[in-house]
């Protein structure tokens, strides 16, 4: 018996770790452990062995066990591996492949400034967020500080939901088209936990039309809540988005006194352009060579304590700033676009010539607008 175990052994141990598939594989399993295999066989003998002969037979035949199932499963999960790699390599799509023919269209100014301020807000440390552009008039103001008599809500010009009942919870009962993104900073504080660090781009919605003002249009709203934040913390923080926004290094700002009642102190920010070949540019400090002016490109300020009052968090702990600017108006002083409307006319000319080639990512390195 013992002899007709040694013999076993190793010729099967040779077998299972040579088994070219799982189905070879399967069939040495059914051969030895299976209801009729060998090893199952010889379990059965225990039963008509002698006490002394059993003790001795026992432990050999169950190790032989234990050593063909552990062989098994190293063996199969080999396999397994080895099939998993032959059909990753086989399916695999080489995505640098550069694509010939066809056409892809142009990638819109507006995504592409959108893309360029991820990136540049990546490199501070910034996420994007988001929030729904149907908000509710609880997030899109009063959480803000703009209560229901307050003028600035009048000043938005909001389009309100129709059909959807006054009364109830405020927080879910009525609804508007997001007048602008600083509901995502009410949405970002009441889902994480500070320190919080974002942007937020998206559309916003006013009942305006003109040549500088369209229904719908695009914002960026940056929010950072953390302790000990300061006015000088925004101010450098703009002042390093407006230059690499603008690839520039000589770009000026002035901050201008302002009021928005979801920050205090709050600030309007221009930056300086000046005039260069008949033309305005961003960049160089108005006056000095001659001709010039202000830009206001953004507003902002030191959150207020209300605002992270109301979303549950205490402010003699946490302070932060944020602030919010116009995508579509940025991207007008940076790429030369006069007429805002035409950014939202899907005229395939205006396309083919403002858009950026879909390949082409911004990065720091390459230059955002590359
Ligand atoms: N939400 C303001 C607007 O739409 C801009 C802003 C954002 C101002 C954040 C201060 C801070 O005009």
């Amino acid at each position: 018996m013992s002899n007709e175990l040694e013999q076993m052994r190793e010729p099967l141990l040779a077998a299972i770790a040579d088994a070219p598939a799982l189905d070879a594989l399967e069939t040495i399993r059914v051969d030895t452990l299976g209801k009729q295999g060998r090893i199952t066989q010889l379990l059965k003998t225990l039963g008509k062995m002698s006490p002394e002969e059993r003790q001795v037979e026992g432990p050999k035949i169950h190790g032989l066990r234990e050593a063909v199932t552990e062989a098994l499963g190293a063996r199969k999960s080999a396999l397994e591996q080895a099939a998993l790699d032959a059909r990753l390599a086989s399916e695999r799509l080489d995505m640098t492949l550069p694509v010939e023919g066809g056409s892809f269209g142009t990638v819109h100014p507006v995504s592409q400034v959108m893309d360029e301020l991820a990136e540049i807000f990546a490199d501070l440390g910034f996420a994007v967020a988001t929030g729904p552009e149907v908000e509710t008039d609880w997030h899109n103001f009063t959480a803000l500080n703009i209560p229901e008599t307050h003028p600035a809500r009048a000043m938005h010009d909001t389009f309100y939901l129709a059909g959807v009942e006054a009364g109830g919870d405020e927080r879910t009962v009525r609804r508007v088209l997001r007048t602008h993104t600083s509901p995502v900073q009410i949405r970002t504080m009441l889902d994480q936990k500070p320190p919080i660090r974002i942007i937020a781009p998206g559309r916003t919605y006013r009942s305006d039309s003109d040549a500088t003002h369209t229904p719908m249009f695009h914002q960026v709203e940056g929010l950072v809540i953390d302790k000990g934040i300061t006015l000088g913390h925004l101010k450098w923080t703009l002042e390093t988005f407006l230059k690499a926004f603008f690839e520039r290094d000589d770009i000026v700002l002035r901050l201008r006194p302002s009021y928005f009642p979801f920050t205090e102190p709050s600030a309007e920010v221009d930056v300086g352009y000046t005039i260069e070949k008949g033309k305005r540019v961003i960049g160089g400090h108005p006056g000095r060579d001659g001709g010039g002016g202000w830009m206001e490109v953004l507003g902002s300020g030191m959150v207020h304590p209300k605002v992270i009052e109301a979303c549950g968090l205490d402010p003699n702990e946490w302070q932060g700033f944020a602030f919010g600017c116009g995508i579509d108006r940025l991207a007008m002083l940076k790429y030369g676009m006069d007429d805002l409307r035409a950014f939202f006319d899907g005229d395939i000319r205006w396309l083919k010539h403002y858009g950026f080639a879909s390949l082409d990512v911004p990065t720091l390195s390459g230059g955002v607008g590359a």
